[in-house]
């Protein structure tokens, strides 16, 4: 492992290089005016793959954007791992709030700022680069591996159980690897062992046929935004409860060992306000922050849209008005049992006034991981090594459908080994990633290769 953990050390350089020729490509995946730059950043991975040093690679096609595969297979009697990841990232708006352009990679202050820097493409890099290391050096790797990295993440995973169903074969593993998820805090290592689901929703409300002058008719015709603020005002009550009938039926409600484990968690409430720019939390009542960002639901409105939306003011009474509404979900709740909850609770709270439209767009299930299988352990060991520090076990806020999907579609228990920070602000204006997390990423991932190994 020695010159292993030197050849990575010596190649910092060379590794940010090549990093920002990834960030260079906008792979927006929900534009569809980005398409081509989604298919010309598969084609990057599967280069990257190339010379990593993996065989059989091939961009396979989807209905939507294609997953890039790739394996190296040379360790008979080892554990197989499946990597996992996403090489599309989200959209950039608001441009104007980005300090340095979002494809144009920037460095400042041991940061790399980029959209996807931290959310995934930083983080599936690193793994490509552990890869290198052990064959560039010793010409094999201890254990066996498949990367499959995706283009649809960030847009719901929608086409991967069909993939997944289809490929079953050439996804034949031991274990699921995945370095999409965050640090507990900027010193603390940790692994992930739960995930929130989702369930995405869009609500249009249509009023009069068409747009009305404000004072020609209002005060008599419903507007529609006012409506649909009614309606999203009453989907949470004072005490941040979701109101949707039934919307609790299936939460599996957090254990006395599990609220004692929040509890052990390091968190600064202080630095949290402080980071934040607030002075105070919203959230249930009852639950303290770390538990309502991860072992609890939530609903957020996403978007709101409708009427005027330019400089100055226009009098109009609009047609239409619409949002965009998410909920994250806990075990055992699932994304369309709730879109069903919601849409009928909607339709109720609707006046007579409007014509509704409520769409579910996508979702996913939560995921709750294993935490004492023999991979975690030798994670854990490795990340200890590394960062010098033992691993914190925490449950995340956010979502990767495709976890949930892989216990259910092949059987497979997952190891989540991120090295973002809550701080990266992806999916936000001015994404960044730790370079030093991104360096001490690649020997982690290169170390949990030689631990797996050695307990296998
Ligand atoms: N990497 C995130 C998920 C994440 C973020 C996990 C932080 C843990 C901590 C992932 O790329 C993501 O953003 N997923 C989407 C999924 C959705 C579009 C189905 C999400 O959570 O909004
Ligand atoms: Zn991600």
């Amino acid at each position: 492992m020695e010159s292993v953990i030197s050849f990575i050390n010596s190649n910092r350089e060379r590794y940010v290089e090549e990093l920002k020729d990834f960030l260079r490509i906008p792979s927006i995946s929900t534009n569809p005016e980005n398409k081509a730059d989604v298919a010309r950043c598969a084609q990057y991975v599967s280069d990257q793959m190339n010379k990593s040093g993996l065989q059989n690679i091939q961009i396979i096609p989807t209905q939507g954007h294609p997953v890039v595969y790739g394996e190296w297979l040379g360790a008979p009697g080892k554990p197989t791992i499946l990597y996992y990841g996403h090489y599309d990232v989200q959209p950039v708006d608001p441009l104007n709030l980005w300090s340095s352009g979002p494809f144009e990679p920037t460095i400042k202050d041991g940061y790399i700022y980029a959209r996807g820097s931290s959310d995934d493409k930083g983080q599936v890099f690193l793994n490509l680069k552990s890869v290198e290391a052990h064959m560039k050096i010793n010409g094999k790797l201890p254990v066996n591996i498949k990367f499959m990295i995706e283009g649809e993440e960030e847009i719901g995973s929608v086409n991967l159980e069909n993939f997944i169903t289809s490929h079953k074969e050439l996804l034949k593993a031991d274990v699921v690897l995945v370095s999409d998820t965050s640090f507990f805090d900027d010193e603390m290592p940790s692994i992930a062992y739960g995930l929130r689901g989702l369930c995405y929703m869009q609500i249009d409300l249509t009023g009069p046929n068409r747009d009305l002058h404000s004072g020609v008719y209002g005060g008599a015709v419903a507007n529609p935004i006012n409506e649909l603020a009614n309606i999203i005002s009453k989907l949470k009550d004072k005490n941040g409860k979701i109101t949707i009938p039934g919307f609790y039926d299936k939460v599996r409600p957090l254990t006395k060992a599990e609220r004692d484990a929040y509890k052990k968690l390091p968190f600064a409430k202080k630095a949290y306000f402080k980071d934040l720019g607030i002075k105070e939390t919203f959230g249930e009542k009852g639950y303290s922050i770390l538990e309502q960002v991860s072992g609890r639901p939530c609903l957020d409105c996403n978007g709101i849209w409708g009427g005027f939306q330019g400089e100055g003011a226009k009098t109009v009474l609009p047609s239409k008005a619409s949002a965009k509404i998410s909920m994250r979900l806990v075990p055992n709740q699932t994304p369309h049992q709730t879109a069903k909850l919601f849409e009928r609770y909607v339709k109720k709270l609707c006046p007579k006034t409007m014509q509704i439209k409520v769409t579910e767009l996508h979702g996913g299930y939560p995921a709750i991981t294993d935490i004492t299988t023999k991979e975690i352990i030798a994670a854990s060991n490795a990340l200890h090594k590394v960062f010098k520090k033992k691993p914190l076990f925490a449950r995340e806020g956010g979502s990767i459908p495709v976890i949930a999907s892989f216990e259910r579609l092949l059987g497979l228990k997952s190891v989540l080994m991120g090295f973002g920070l809550d701080t990266d602000a992806i999916h936000s204006p001015n994404e960044r990633f730790k370079l030093d997390n991104f360096h001490r990423g690649i020997l982690s991932v290169a170390l949990f290769y030689d631990e797996l190994a050695k307990m296998s």
